[in-house]
């Protein structure tokens, strides 16, 4: 019955030519967002800029699922009606940021762990019963400080909060996000991701997780933000079709990537590029962040009218939608959201 569940939202969230949106930035990392543009950063400002994304008209056509944070979930998008309840009446699947965020580890500076296994039972069963039907953890890997021992108890966390999900009926996304900060060239970036998805999911197989109802999330293979060696789009999308087709098992539900702090553009422009050394044999599809949002949040910094804003919206997805299919250059952009400036890319760290 739960295994029924949870593959009837696998086939929803992989429908073709959609996208997944996160939206579950927390209540700090949005708000650094806000403030570099200005935006006040107030709980009513957060409703506003996520209402203004989830009421755009037709996202159904190019969203699948929407990840929230907790803030998000328990807040009403319209009178009577959660966020969640709303998004279940558009055809799109409310998912839920489950992990409580990244803490200092003892005896190993510069690292981080993810918290928020303990309650995780309790809260799951909260979850369920407001709607959401997958969710996602996120850990953190730096390419050149994070140590064997912190990965190694990350990993262990994702594979136990994978099969806690799976109990509740929620589908799971475990993300071990190899970051994008720092000075790493692509081979280091490679061999660090490769390490990690093989030592993941030989978690998940050592925790029997059901890995046809779990959905991957990952980085692309980059070079560091700082580093002096920048890759080119045709490295970094030949370097991560390999790294998918040799590290991830073919019966896995399906594979999302996150932008990481690329530009809208070149996440769109990669994208297309991974999808180009296809088939896979899982579904793959992006799940990004910043990359669909930065344009939108500034429209919305400039009290831009809603119409307008959610148009930059989905002309960001249109892009995304020519990318699934392998079909984008960067000549298909309008220039309607394909211009950031100003904006931070900051994520929890
Ligand atoms: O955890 C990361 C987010 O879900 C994706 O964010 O696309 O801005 O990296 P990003």
């Amino acid at each position: 019955m739960k295994s029924e569940i949870l593959q009837n939202t696998i086939q929803k969230l992989f429908a073709k030519d959609k996208g997944i949106l996160a939206a579950d930035e927390s209540v700090g990392s949005i708000n650094k967002r806000f403030e570099a543009l200005a935006i006040d950063q107030t709980v009513e400002n957060r409703l506003a800029f996520r209402k203004t994304l989830i009421t755009t008209p037709d996202l159904h056509n190019y969203i699948s699922g929407v990840i929230f944070h907790d803030e998000t979930f328990r807040q009403e998008i319209e009178a009577g009606k959660t966020f969640a309840q709303y998004c279940e009446e558009h055809n799109i699947i409310p998912g839920i940021k489950v992990d409580e965020g990244l803490t200092d580890f003892p005896n190993f500076p510069d690292e981080k762990i993810t918290i928020g296994i303990d309650s995780l039972r309790v809260r799951f069963e909260e979850y369920f019963n407001l709607g959401a039907r997958f969710c996602k953890w996120r850990v953190v890997v730096d390419v050149k400080v994070s140590s064997d021992e912190i990965i190694e108890l990350n990993l262990r966390n994702l594979a136990i909060y994978a099969s806690l999900a799976q109990e509740a009926g929620i589908v799971p996304i475990i993300e071990p996000e190899v970051m994008y900060d720092g000075d790493h060239t692509i081979d280091e970036c490679r061999e660090k991701m490769s390490s990690v998805l093989t030592h993941l999911f030989g978690d998940l197989a050592l925790y029997r997780v059901d890995l046809k109802n779990v959905i991957l999330k990952t980085a692309m293979v980059l070079s560091g933000k700082k580093s002096i060696v920048k890759a080119e789009n045709d490295e970094i999308a030949n370097d991560t079709s390999h790294i998918l087709f040799s590290t991830v098992p073919e019966n896995i539900g399906g594979v999302v990537f996150l932008s990481g702090g690329q530009t809208p553009t070149e996440s769109t422009l990669n994208l297309s590029k991974i999808m180009q050394h296809g088939p896979y044999k899982f579904p793959i599809t992006y799940s990004y962040s910043r990359a669909l949002q930065d344009p939108v949040l500034e429209a919305f910094s400039k009290k831009t009218d809603i119409e307008m804003t959610q148009k930059i919206f989905i002309d960001r997805l249109e892009m995304n939608t020519l990318a699934l299919e392998g079909k984008y250059t960067l000549e298909n952009e309008t220039g309607l959201s394909s211009l950031v400036s100003n904006v931070t890319h900051s994520q929890d760290l």
